[in-house]
């Protein structure tokens, strides 16, 4: 008789999630079945496992063997504390951090369109490169005004909206404000709505997680790009014609 997993597990307040191997974003299965089945994985594997995690006190790591016995020790403090033990669970009653909502909402688009968009992508950026596209207006200069007109989409989506910035307020602030309004004024309905469980889908707002240009892999986009002020993005937008964003919301 198979035996169901996730359910085995449920009956434990720990999990043991050793990967095969210690590679970067190398995190399977073992992992997050034992994040649903609601027991603490103690992990041995990806080093930047804490990048996967709901919350940041949800997961056990063994880095290196000379952590083995704090974690010992403090598996078996959480053990004897029932207060300690639901407080590193406390993700599951208040859900889990935004950044675990963006990593794991990026399933909500199949893989294989994933690549479609990522395909396609490509084959416009190819296109805009001919003599027709470059003509377009990508900016208008008025007096001491400049409007620039830069392209937004949702991630896991194809088609890109319009949105214009003024060169009086170029700053990250009113970008992302211009984004979220935009995305407002259209009532955009998140990718993953229907994906997600019931509990997290949460109401009509919208929040903007992170916005980042096209063309970025998602590991970049979620964990370590980021425009270093406003300096930095106007000289992006000044830089780059029709410049082209993707935000995941949350
Ligand atoms: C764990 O904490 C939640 C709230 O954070 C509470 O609703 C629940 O009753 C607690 N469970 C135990 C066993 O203490």
């Amino acid at each position: 008789m198979a035996v169901d997993k996730v359910e085995a597990l449920k009956r434990y307040k720990f999990s043991l999630a050793f990967e095969n191997s210690n590679e970067e974003d190398y995190v399977t299965e073992k992992f997050f079945q034992s994040l649903v089945a609601g027991s603490i994985p103690v992990v041995v594997g990806a080093p930047n496992i804490q990048d996967f995690a709901p919350s940041p006190t949800s997961v056990l790591h063994i880095k290196e063997l000379k952590d083995a016995v704090s974690v010992a020790k403090t598996m078996k403090y959480l053990a004897e504390n029932p207060v300690a033990y639901n407080e590193s669970l406390r993700w599951k009653f208040e859900g889990p951090s935004d950044t675990f909502k963006a990593l794991v909402d990026m399933a909500a688009v199949h893989s294989s369109c994933r690549l479609c968009i990522f395909l396609a992508t490509r084959i416009r950026e190819k296109e805009e490169r001919s003599p027709k596209f470059m003509k377009r207006p990508c900016k208008c200069t008025r007096g001491t005004e400049t409007v620039y007109h830069v392209y937004v989409r949702e991630r896991g989506r194809f088609e890109m909206d319009s949105i214009f910035l003024r060169s009086n307020d170029l700053s990250l602030q009113a970008f992302e404000s211009a984004v979220l309004a935009k995305f407002k004024s259209v009532k955009h309905v998140p990718v993953w709505k229907e994906e997600r469980p019931q509990v997290l889908r949460g109401g009509d707002e919208l929040k903007l997680h992170k916005v980042y240009p096209v063309g970025l892999t998602q590991r970049q986009a979620l964990y370590s790009f980021r425009f270093n002020g406003d300096t930095e993005f106007k000289n992006y937008i000044e830089s780059h014609p029709c410049a082209r964003f993707e935000a995941i919301f949350v």
